[in-house]
């Protein structure tokens, strides 16, 4: 699967990773996932190296992942460390190894790291405004479109008043007044306002610049695949988009929120849980529709000037692309 390199995915949260090997696809490849005794969690493609087996069907043992066919067990850095076959004292064949991916478990979400090993990498980025004393609920959604498509859904704010005409664009306001975005290397931000058509054209990026300032934005994305919408300061809602493969994409779908008093917070999530799922059936049934499923493949797409957070996403998408992309091998980069 093509895939950007030199970024954290999220790809699970963290309480789907116990004392249990899960197994799960993830960017285009079958992975395996598990917790050692310490807590930390590994990660490697789900197939054994002796026959192939999956992984994922195995057990964890003291610090050991066991593969179910003939026992083999292999430690956090992968290494076969027994072959029951041979013995406690037997010789483990060279290359009798798992290759292992770099992960970091943080904001509740695990990370990959997707591309060449390092010395050191970089901080997972997040958005600053979460950063302390919040609460969340959270859903889970897949669909059967490319992530490309299914992130530029949620920075299209031209489609409420037609896709959501029942829900959060009741009201017909139709006019696009912007949307302002600003860019930078690995992050969208944009601010907007609905309208009723004021028989105007939109105001100009400066004036609508100047009306920003100050203000936090209603939309921000940060590449590869984390979004928040700021539905108020007490209350956002979080997407994390996680490519399965180049035809399916899981929604982590989370409402952040400070609601007092505080025993309210679990009937709010789950309120939440059911709009969300509700206004996210809606974009479901339109965003399969599109083709080609791949924006990156999207020659013929006419974008208008109410798309412009929709191309700075093409753009940066591109521009990470041509830097290096996932070949598809499990933690092999090419260029
Ligand atoms: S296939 Fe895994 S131990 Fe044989
Ligand atoms: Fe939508």
């Amino acid at each position: 699967m093509k895939l950007p390199v030199d970024l954290w995915y999220p790809v699970l949260e963290s309480q789907e990773v116990r004392r249990r090997p899960i197994g799960v696809e993830r960017l285009g490849q079958q992975l395996v996932f598990w917790r050692d005794h310490a807590g930390r969690v590994h990660a490697h493609p789900d197939r054994c190296p002796h026959l192939g087996a999956s992984l994922s069907g195995g057990k964890i043992e003291g610090d050991c992942l066991v593969c179910p066919f003939h026992g083999f067990e292999f430690n956090q850095e992968g290494h076969c460390v027994h072959i029951p076959a041979h013995g406690r004292s037997g010789k483990i064949p060279g290359g009798m190894a798992l290759e292992t991916f770099p992960l970091t478990e943080v904001h509740g979400f695990i990370w990959l790291w997707l591309g060449p090993i390092r010395e050191c990498y970089p901080e997972v980025p997040f958005f600053p405004v979460l950063e302390s004393r919040w609460r969340y609920g959270s859903i889970k959604a897949e669909w059967p479109v490319h992530y490309t498509r299914a992130i530029e859904n949620q920075l299209d704010v031209a489609h409420l008043p037609f896709v959501h005409r029942s829900t959060i664009g009741a009201g017909g306001r139709t006019f696009i007044d912007g949307p302002y975005v600003e860019t930078d290397e690995h992050s969208i931000r944009v601010w907007v306002s609905n309208l009723h058509d004021p028989d105007r054209p939109s105001q100009s990026q400066q004036a609508l610049r100047k009306a920003s300032s100050g203000k936090d934005p209603g939309l921000h994305f940060i590449f590869p695949g984390v979004w928040l919408l700021n539905i108020s300061p007490r209350i956002k809602n979080l997407v994390a988009f996680v490519p399965i493969n180049e035809r399916r994409t899981l929604y982590y779908v989370r409402t952040y929120h400070r609601i007092h008093p505080r025993w309210l917070g679990k009937p709010f999530e789950w309120l939440m849980g059911l709009s969300n799922r509700f206004i996210l059936e809606q974009d479901r049934q339109v965003v399969v529709t599109q083709r080609p499923m791949n924006s990156g493949e999207a020659d013929h797409d006419r974008l208008i000037g109410a798309d412009r957070a929709i191309s700075q996403f093409r753009r940066i998408h591109q521009d990470l692309l041509a830097r290096g992309v996932d070949s598809g091998d499990a933690g092999v980069v090419t260029e």
